[in-house]
Parts: C-alpha cells; structure tokens; sequence
C-alpha cells in the first residue's frame, strides 16, 4: 500500500514523515519469553514482530525510524542495522527506562524534522491494520498538536477509555471503569507536531497516557482522535501473542513481511512437519523446528528447533526455542520457555508457564497414539 495524498504523493514525498518506535519496555507479561528476547523481537509468524511493523509503515511512506531502545537494547540494532525494509534506522538508548513520554522526548534528540512536521509515534507491541497515512492527514487538516488513533473495542471495560467531541477533539483520558462511556480507546499510535514533542520534559520518567496527554487537553491544545475500526491487537499478554501471529500466518492481516504466502500453518526453513499431523488455525512451525505424525497442533507459534512428539495435541501455546512436548502430552493456552521440555502425559492449561530449562517428568498417560 503505498499511500498518495490529496497531491498524489507518497506520504514521504508530502511531508517527509518520519517515527519514532517504542521499544524500551520489559514485557514482563510475556515472561518468560521475554527473559532472553524482548518482546518486540519475539518471532511472530516467522519473522521478529517488529518486521511486521517496520514493512507496513515503510509500506505507508515513512521513511525514517528512531529506535527508542532500554530492555536489552543491543538486540535491536543486531536485529535490523541500519537499514531494513527501505527504512533508514537508528537508535536512542535510555540509560533507565523513562516511561512512554520520557522515552519520545529522549528519542526526538535523533529527529530532523522541523517544527512543525508530523512525527508518527509507534508502540512497539501493536499489530495494527489503520490507516497511517489517513491519521497524518487528520492530523494535517486540523493542525492538532498530537492525534491519537483510537479503536473501537467489544468489552472498553478493561481498558481506560478516550470519549471525543462531535469534531473529533479527545475530551478526556478515563480510567477503566465498569461503565464506560464509549468503547474508544487509545490504540498506541500518535502523530506528535514535532515541537509538542520538545515540550516533554528531558531525562524525566514521563507517561504520555497518564501526563502528556491530559496536559495539552488541560492547557487547551488540539488534540485530535482518529478513530478506524480495522485490525487491531495490542499483543502484550500470552493469549494475544498467540493469536496475533496466527492472525499474519492465516492473512486476516496482511503484512508485508511475512515470509510465505498466507494459509493455515506457515513452516519455516528445515521445519519437518509429518503429512501425518494435523496442522492448523496459523501455526507457525519455526525452523528445524518438527511436529511428528499423529499430533494436532492448532493456533500456536512453535520456535526455531522446537518438538511436538507424536500424539501430542497442543492449542493456542508457544513453545520457545528447543522447547519439547512429549507423545501423549497436552497444551492448551500454555507457555514453554526455551528449551523446556514437557514429559509424556501431561496436560498444562490455560495461563501455565514453564520456565526456560524446566523438565515436567512423565506423568499417567491419559492419551496415547499407535502412529
Ligand atoms: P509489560 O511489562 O508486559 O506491561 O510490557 P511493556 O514493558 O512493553 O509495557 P507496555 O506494554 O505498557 O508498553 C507499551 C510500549 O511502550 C511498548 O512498545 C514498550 O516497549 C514501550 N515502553 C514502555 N515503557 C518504556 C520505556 O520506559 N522506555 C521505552 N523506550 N519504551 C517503553
């Protein structure tokens, strides 16, 4: 999608657009995945999760990312160089982790926009199928200070929620409550006009969310909601990891980055997938990865050289690298750390983890296969 404005130009050749990626957190709810890799690293439908990222907004005309780098910094720039998908990169580091806002403002130190150009904001653990290049525009037109994409979501209750007046100006940044007043929500995708960014204190742990935003509310700035309904999935918890690398495996998004053609499973380079096991809902078979004859495995994300013995079932898990599910054992909704290794029998349900190295012994063995 190479997006053309009113003029018929790429987003780029417009106004030049360049972003700032956050990707500093420590992800604790994706512990233990995230013990040796960050999350925004973890393999998502074979490839880094921020590859999904970096193809779309290089897809929509942004030409230039900042980095904003803490947990585990270095595996960043390994990760992408200097370089990636057309993007020119390069990365900030915070010496402590300085919050959402804190880490814009320490980050904009590698910005050459102007002034007043838009600088696009991404949080690093959103997969998200909006419209960039419409949000830029809105921003444009109505010369806000900062525009939030907001999504709608079924169940606002868990989540603190953004109402907007009739023009589109956000209002107010609510807490969760039991009875929310719309179901909008900040989806974690700003468009900053670049000096509203130079207004965040420097070297200050400072929340967008909770400081930034009701402040330029507070001193009466523009600040504008974009609101689009397409795919959205903020992949911070087990579950929604899951389902949002089966969501790029199946197609449901599209994404640039994905190395196949979209189906029902993705197998990677030297997977050895059996034509006995049934494979299913957007797994993803990491390479040398094997899942042996007479197993189903469905909706999961299977890392590099991890095993599904035969006539193991497993459902919406990940197994991290090398991790192993014996014959006969069960997963559902459950997460191996890598190299953990699950004996025959045993069944792990929903929310289990198994730390990196851990060995379930076998356990009575409810369900076995011939095969
Ligand atoms: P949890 O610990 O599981 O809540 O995950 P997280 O650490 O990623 O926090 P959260 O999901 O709230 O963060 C949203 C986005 O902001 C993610 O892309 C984080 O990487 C990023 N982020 C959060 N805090 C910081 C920070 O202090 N510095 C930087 N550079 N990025 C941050």
């Amino acid at each position: 999608m190479i997006c053309s404005g009113r003029s018929g130009q790429t987003l780029s050749e417009r106004c030049g657009v360049e972003a700032i990626l956050l990707v500093g957190g420590k992800g604790t709810r994706l512990r233990p995945l995230t013990i040796s890799t960050p999350k925004p690293l973890l393999p998502t439908a074979g490839v880094p999760f921020l590859a999904h990222q970096l193809a779309r907004a290089s897809a929509a005309g942004v030409t230039r990312i900042v980095f904003a780098t803490s947990y585990r910094s270095e595996m960043f720039e390994a990760a992408f160089g200097t370089e990636a998908y057309g993007l020119e990169l390069v990365y900030v580091d915070e010496r402590r982790p300085l919050g959402t806002g804190g880490a814009i403002r320490n980050a904009a130190q590698a910005l050459v926009s102007k002034p007043d150009d838009p600088v696009l904001v991404l949080n690093g653990d959103i997969l998200s199928g909006h419209s960039i290049p419409d949000q830029v525009q809105t921003h444009l037109e109505s010369e806000a200070a900062v525009t939030l994409h907001l999504t709608e979501v079924d169940d606002p209750s868990r989540f603190g929620v953004v109402p907007t007046a009739p023009d589109g100006r956000v209002t107010a940044f609510l807490e969760k409550t039991n009875n929310p007043m719309t179901n909008r929500i900040n989806a974690g995708s700003y468009v900053f006009r670049r000096e509203v960014i130079d207004t965040i204190p420097f070297n200050e742990v400072v929340s967008v969310e909770r400081e930034t935003f009701p402040g330029l509310i507070a001193s009466g700035e523009t600040v504008m909601g974009f609101v689009d309904a397409h795919y959205w999935l903020d992949v911070g918890t087990p579950s929604a990891f899951v389902r949002g690398s089966c969501d790029l495996v199946t197609g449901l998004l599209e994404s640039p980055a994905l190395p196949g053609k979209p189906g029902p499973m993705l197998a990677l380079e030297g997977a050895n997938v059996s034509p006995r096991a049934v494979v299913t809902a957007g797994t993803v078979v990491g390479c040398d990865a094997t899942i042996e004859a007479g197993s189903t495995v469905s909706g999961s994300v299977l890392f590099d050289e991890a095993v599904v013995a035969k006539g193991a079932w497993v459902r919406n898990s990940v197994l991290g690298r090398g991790a192993r599910v014996a014959s006969g054992a069960m997963l559902d909704g459950a997460i191996l750390g890598d190299g953990a290794v699950v004996g025959p029998g045993n069944e792990l349900g929903d929310g289990l983890r198994l730390w990196p190295g851990i060995e379930l012994p076998p356990t009575a063995v409810r369900f076995s296969s011939d095969v």
